[in-house]
């Protein structure tokens, strides 16, 4: 089949190579000439894992094509992806200005019947917007479907091509049609592809994510509590984790959730709810508590060093929003860096990917380290903001040779407490026993 993906960012890119991949023509189209060019010229322009494979096969085989000329992108094509940003407006709700855009560039250019998707997260009503958008230029007969994605970053080519389950929100038979066939290979397994009405697919995604962020953040409110009443927290989610209704994943507690989609969904459905006149009191609280569980560990690090931050050298390890990213938007690390440089602290950090990106945003205003361990040197405390793997099995000696202080503040429950305890350091995590070692060095 012939399709057109509108917007090469992460998702776009995801979904354009994959279904190459399985053998449809792609065109991706995007306003950026420069992406354009590095992607024409076959380099993968965001980081994840297993894309760089498929990227550079399905375009020797000619089946993926970049361009930034959207009459050319979509010329023959029997779907268009709109794979667009929805950045948060100044209120928090997501902002529709790019996909009613093209939506509207779209009317004249469809020649024949199209389905156009919606693949970006948007609020209830959108696919009516864009709907409404191409109708006022088209000549032809095209339905718009929404069909959220699920993508994990880290595991997105994996989730795209064995999804749990694909959301398809249309009405119509003959999109319905085409795209079962689209999807006919990602479900090969059994899994299935719900089919409802549109409204429902939005919400379906914006519930999801909703659902999601409220069960970390349910967590980190009982690691808070385990906390001061002397229970574990590890424990209380293996007890609780086994429960088939309540199942073993995303109960890890820790300082917080980030990313692209978690706070900024989290923040439209509540608005959402507001628009239409509901008080949504969970959402409120979940994004209240996420927001401060970002830099819990801050009061214990100054509890330390005897109520001071000021001129001590803080190592971090990790900067993304969690591993196998490098993406750090909304990640804990920038928030605790911002409260570091604050008060006076001097910060040097190791990121397996994420330091580029975070040279970006800050500049030489933190010092960046070439290994986990060369952040160590002459530091005064560790803080553990991501759990990549490389963090979890560090030789202890060489930490404990490296850091002036035998101290760890660790947000992401990398290590036993009581092996800890039984290797000399003060180490502090979220939810369990806090092992204090009092002996501090100027
Ligand atoms: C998420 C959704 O999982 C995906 O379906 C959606 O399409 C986009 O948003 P992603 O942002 O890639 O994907 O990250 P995810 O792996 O879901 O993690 C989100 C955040 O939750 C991370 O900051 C992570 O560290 C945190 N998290 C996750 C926890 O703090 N504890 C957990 O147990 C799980």
């Amino acid at each position: 089949m012939k399709i057109a993906v509108i917007g090469t960012g992460y998702v776009g890119l995801v979904t354009g190579t994959c279904f190459a991949e399985t053998g449809n023509t792609v065109t991706c189209v995007d306003i950026d000439e420069e992406k354009v060019k590095k992607l024409q010229s076959g380099i993968v322009t965001i980081y994840e894992p297993g894309l760089e494979v498929l990227f550079e096969r399905n375009i020797q085989q000619g089946r993926l094509r970049f361009t930034t000329d959207l009459a050319e992108g979509v010329k023959g094509a029997k779907v268009i992806f709109l794979a667009l940003p929805t950045p948060p407006d100044e209120d928090g709700s997501a902002d529709l200005k790019y996909i009613l855009q093209v939506a509207e560039q779209l009317g004249p250019l469809l020649e024949d019947y199209t389905v156009v998707v919606d693949k970006s997260t948007v609020p209830v009503g959108t696919a009516e917007l864009v709907h409404e958008r191409i109708a006022r230029n088209a000549k032809v007969e095209f339905d718009v479907v929404s069909n959220p994605e699920f993508l994990r970053e880290g595991v997105a080519v994996e989730d795209f091509m064995k999804p749990e389950r694909v959301v398809v929100g249309t009405r119509s038979e003959r999109a319905r049609k085409i795209m079962e066939q689209l999807y006919a290979p990602m479900v090969r397994q059994g899994n299935p592809i719900l089919f409802m009405d549109e409204r429902s697919a939005e919400m379906t995604k914006y519930a999801a994510n909703a659902f999601l962020a409220t069960k970390i953040t349910f967590m980190n409110e009982i690691a808070n509590l385990c906390e001061r009443v002397g229970a574990n927290v590890d424990e209380v989610r293996r007890g609780i984790g086994t429960d088939s209704r309540i199942g073993k994943r995303f109960l890890f507690a820790g300082i917080g959730y980030g990313g692209s989609c978690f706070p900024k969904d989290v923040q439209a459905l509540a608005k959402t709810a507001e628009e239409n006149g509901y008080n949504f009191r969970i959402l409120k609280a979940v994004m209240q508590v996420n927001q401060e569980q970002k830099t819990k560990l801050i009061p214990a690090l100054k509890e330390f060093f005897g109520g001071s931050l000021q001129g001590k050298r803080i190592a971090i390890w990790g900067l993304s929003f969690k591993p196998y990213t490098d993406d750090v938007r909304e990640a804990p690390s920038l928030e605790n860096i911002k409260v570091l440089l604050n008060e006076g602290a001097i910060v040097k950090a190791y990121d397996p990917e994420a330091m580029e990106n975070v040279k970006k945003i800050l500049g030489n205003q933190i010092e960046y380290a070439e290994s986990p361990y060369g952040a160590l040197v002459n530091a005064d405390a560790l803080m553990i903001m991501t759990e990549w793997p490389v963090f979890r099995t560090p030789d202890f000696e060489v930490v404990e040779q490296l850091l002036k202080n035998k101290a760890i503040f660790d947000g992401r429950n990398l290590y036993e407490p009581r092996q800890m305890a039984e290797l000399g350091f003060h180490y502090v995590s979220i939810g369990r026993m806090k092992v204090a070692q009092p002996e501090i060095q100027a």
